[in-house]
This record gives C-alpha cells, structure tokens and sequence, in this order.
C-alpha cells in the first residue's frame, strides 16, 4: 500500500497581537494558496481558536444538562437540551475547520478547551428543570455576546467568511436561548412599560 506523502510542515509564523484571545495557539501556519493576507489568518485563527474552545465548552454544558434534568418538564427539556446538543456540535466543526482551512490547527481537545473558555464554569449539582434553564439559558448568552464579538473583530480582519460563520452561529444561538428562556418567561414575569 503505497504510503501518502507526509503533510508540509507548519512554519513558524510572527507572534499574533498581544491580546489574550488571539495568544490562542496561532504560531503555526500551514502554507496555502488562500489569498487572505498571513497576518488577518494569523489573528483570525487565535480568534477562532477561542470561539471554538468557549463552543465545546457549551456543547457540553448542553449535555451535561441533558443527562442531569429532573422534575415534571424532565422529557421536554431532556429533548431539547439534547437537540441544542446536536446543533452546537455543528457550530463547533464550523469553527474548527475554518480554522483549518486559513492554515491553522484547531485546538478542540479537552485539556485545550478547558485552559482556554471564557464561559463560566456549568455547575454540577443541578438539578430541577428550572435550575438547568437558568444555567444553559446563561451559558448559551455569554456564547452569543463572544459570537458577535467575534464577527466585529472578523470584519476588522477582512476575512467576510469567518464574520458569516460566527453569523450563522450567533443566529442560532439566539433562537436556542429564545427556546431556553421561553421556559423562565410567563405573564408572572412580563414587564409591561
Ligand atoms: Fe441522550
């Protein structure tokens, strides 16, 4: 079996900008015949590096709170925790192989996720349907304010392909918040002007 040359080694590329988010490990780049200029790949993959770490971080809060819900709304909200689930992991391959695909290596495993999310932390004693609302309805916000930030600093880079999929991704992360928060919303809580 003849054996697949082995892929070009990533050289070393200058230091991304000074902030903590495009630190993510944006030193090697793979060469590509892309046209964006080296330095918007360079700051656009830490950037998405962060993304994608805060995005499995929330795929699995999603989980975390399907496995874990109890109480009387328990399959409504087993189901809807899980299809969230499914979703996110889409965003998160989205992320990732953007990533990729401007010259980077996706960093998406647990160990780099956990050093590198800037979403809280999902607590471990949950319980009630309530409960579980209010913390993914929490995580899926902080995801979604870091989303738009992050198509801001994609259009500061030029780079019109990561803004549409961190567009893509912070339009569905609203609905599925909308979905979440519909359960804390009533007429108890509407607050007429
Ligand atoms: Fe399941």
């Amino acid at each position: 079996m003849a054996r697949t040359a082995a892929p070009p080694r990533p050289r070393s590329a200058p230091s991304p900008r000074s902030s903590n988010q495009s630190r993510a490990n944006a030193t090697q780049l793979y060469p590509t015949k892309n046209d964006l200029p080296e330095s918007s790949r360079i700051n656009a993959i830490g950037l998405l590096n962060q993304r994608l770490a805060d995005c499995i971080d929330l795929q699995t809060q999603c989980k975390q709170a399907h496995w874990n819900v109890k109480g009387a709304d328990f399959i409504a909200l087993h189901k809807l925790f899980d299809e969230i689930n499914e979703e996110v992991e889409e965003y998160v391959d989205l992320l990732a192989e953007r990533v990729v695909q401007l010259g980077g290596i996706a960093e998406g495993t647990a160990r780099a996720v956990a050093g590198r999310t800037s979403l809280q932390e999902y607590p471990l004693n949950l319980s009630s349907g309530a409960e579980h609302v209010d913390a993914l309805s929490d995580a899926l916000a902080q995801f979604g304010r870091t989303a738009r930030i992050g198509i801001e600093e994609m259009n500061e880079l030029e780079d019109a392909d990561s803004a549409d999929i961190l567009t893509e991704i912070s339009r569905g992360t609203d609905k599925w918040l909308w979905f979440v928060e519909a359960h804390l919303q009533g007429e108890s809580t509407f607050k007429a002007e």
